[in-house]
Order: C-alpha cells, then sequence, then structure tokens
C-alpha cells in the first residue's frame, strides 16, 4: 500500500449521528478511510457506526463538542490512539437558532458561531499538526448556501459565510504542507435539521419539501448523500490542486 493510499488514512466527521453527517461519515467509509463519527454523544453515534461496520467498514464513535477546545483536542487525540493520525476532517457539526435580528439573542448568535465557526475552527487547529506531520491533509467544512444571506439567519448566515473564508485561509497556510481545504454548501437539504424547520414553521415536511422544490432548477431537495459525494470528491488524491474553493452543491447555481 502507497503512503497516499486511502484505506489507511484516517477521517474525522462532526454531526455524524446523523443527517449530512451521517451519509458523509458512510460515504468515507466505503471510500476505504476509517472513520471517526463525532457528535455530541457518543451513544448517539451507534447507528452510523454500525451502518459503517455492517458494510465492512471500521468506524469508531467520538462523544465531543467541537465547539469546546478541550473536547475537541481529546477527541482527536483520541482518533490517534484508537485509528491513527486524522487526514480528513469534515467540520459538519452545526445548530440552528433561527429569529429576526429584532428577537435575536445575543445567546442565540453566539451558539450558532460557536458550533460552526469555533467548532470548526478548533477542530482544523487539533488536526492540522497531524496532517502537516504527514504532509497530506483534506479539510473539508460544511458551509450553506445560507452564506449568501438568508432572512431570520443573522447568526447561521455570518458563520456559514465565515466558514467560507477560514476555508481559504487554511488553503493558503496548509496548501505548502501538502492540505488542502474547501467548502461544500449545500442547498436544502431534506434531514431533521430541515424538518425542525417545518414543524417551526407549522406544515408538514412533505409540504415543505414540495413547495421548496418548485424554486431549484432540478425541481428536487437534496437529499444527504448529494453532499456525501461532494464531500468524497475532495477528499481524494486527485482533487490535490483543488484548494480554497466552495462548491455549490444546491441544484442550480449559487454564489
Ligand atoms: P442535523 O441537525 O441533522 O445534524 C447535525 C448534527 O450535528 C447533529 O447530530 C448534532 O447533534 C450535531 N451537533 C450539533 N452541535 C454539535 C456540537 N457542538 N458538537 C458536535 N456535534 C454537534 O443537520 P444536517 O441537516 O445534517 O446538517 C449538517 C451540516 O450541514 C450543518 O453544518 C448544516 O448547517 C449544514 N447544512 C445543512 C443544510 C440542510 O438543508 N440540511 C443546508 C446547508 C448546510
Amino acid at each position: 500500500m502507497s503512503e497516499t493510499n486511502p484505506a489507511r488514512k484516517v477521517a474525522v466527521v462532526t454531526g455524524a449521528a446523523r443527517g449530512i453527517g451521517a451519509a458523509t461519515a458512510a460515504r468515507l467509509a466505503r471510500d476505504g478511510f476509517a472513520v471517526a463519527v463525532f457528535d455530541l454523544d457518543e451513544a448517539a453515534c451507534a447507528s452510523t457506526v454500525e451502518i459503517i461496520e455492517k458494510d465492512g467498514g471500521r468506524a469508531l464513535a467520538v462523544g465531543c463538542d467541537v465547539s469546546d477546545p478541550e473536547q475537541a483536542e481529546a477527541g482527536v487525540a483520541e482518533v490517534v490512539a484508537e485509528l491513527g493520525a486524522p487526514a480528513v476532517l469534515v467540520n459538519n457539526a452545526g445548530i440552528i437558532r433561527d429569529n429576526l435580528i429584532f428577537k435575536m439573542t445575543p445567546q442565540e448568535f453566539d451558539a450558532v458561531i460557536g458550533v460552526h465557526l469555533r467548532g470548526a475552527f478548533l477542530m482544523a487547529k487539533a488536526c492540522q499538526k497531524h496532517m502537516v506531520d504527514a504532509k497530506w491533509g483534506r479539510i473539508i467544512n460544511m458551509s450553506s448556501a445560507a452564506a449568501l444571506g438568508n432572512r431570520g439567519q443573522s447568526n447561521y448566515s455570518s458563520a456559514k459565510a465565515g466558514l467560507q473564508a477560514l476555508t481559504k485561509t487554511l488553503a493558503i497556510e496548509l496548501g505548502p504542507f501538502g492540505v488542502t481545504s474547501n467548502c461544500v454548501a449545500p442547498g436544502f437539504i431534506a434531514t431533521e435539521m430541515t424538518a425542525a424547520t417545518a414543524e417551526r414553521m407549522g406544515i408538514t415536511f412533505e409540504e415543505f419539501t414540495g413547495r421548496y422544490a418548485t424554486s431549484i432548477p432540478v425541481r428536487r431537495v437534496g437529499a444527504p448523500e448529494d453532499i456525501a459525494q461532494a464531500v468524497s470528491y475532495f477528499a481524494r488524491e486527485e482533487a490535490g490542486f483543488v484548494s480554497g474553493q466552495v462548491l455549490y452543491v444546491a441544484g442550480g447555481p449559487k454564489g
């Protein structure tokens, strides 16, 4: 096996207990990575780990609040001890606390920035040293079409735009060490996060996705696997000359 063979590499996916993160973890496992499944609650990671193991892959559940510096460091140390040094990091963990600005509290603003942006920074900081040592790494940050601005999401939009800037800065700083950094920016994806939005709006998820789909050029909402395949691309060996980019995966043009 060559040093760059993905089969010998380890990927960390945050927020991987469900949704886009779970699909991404499963996809990277199929691509040959041993996958560390990070989420707030270790027990909640069990279903993702089970899916990967049933498919013949290797996975490790790690309970970690990515917005906490000590937990991020400890989580990555656990990965190094159990699976080996992380070569791929997918910063996917996220929350929403939607409100119009006149109602949004500073706590709602900080909580969202804390998980998406500070969490991505902390995880990248903890993982990059291993990537730099190995002279190979892939950091993939989950942005959003909301980075372009979205009503009721001044916290989330700011975090997702901030992630694009973080991505470009990491690409510049870490490129000399064989580490690329890119963003996937999903449009509407059917997950528990968007289901919760439908519930808040007082409509069924079917009604919500149906309405949304009419505004999307390909006339459907996205599935977690649509995003997982884009992450898979950025994680590959042959994507090594692609860095600092934002790929909108939204069923039509964005950006
Ligand atoms: P989800 O809500 O289904 O899953 C998010 C996961 O992150 C959950 O398992 C949650 O427990 C975990 N998480 C939350 N806070 C955490 C923390 N502090 N530390 C570790 N894990 C934490 O969300 P979904 O839809 O799968 O979204 C995944 C990512 O994709 C998020 O960053 C989201 O903002 C982004 N995204 C989602 C879109 C969508 O339409 N669903 C569109 C654009 C971006």
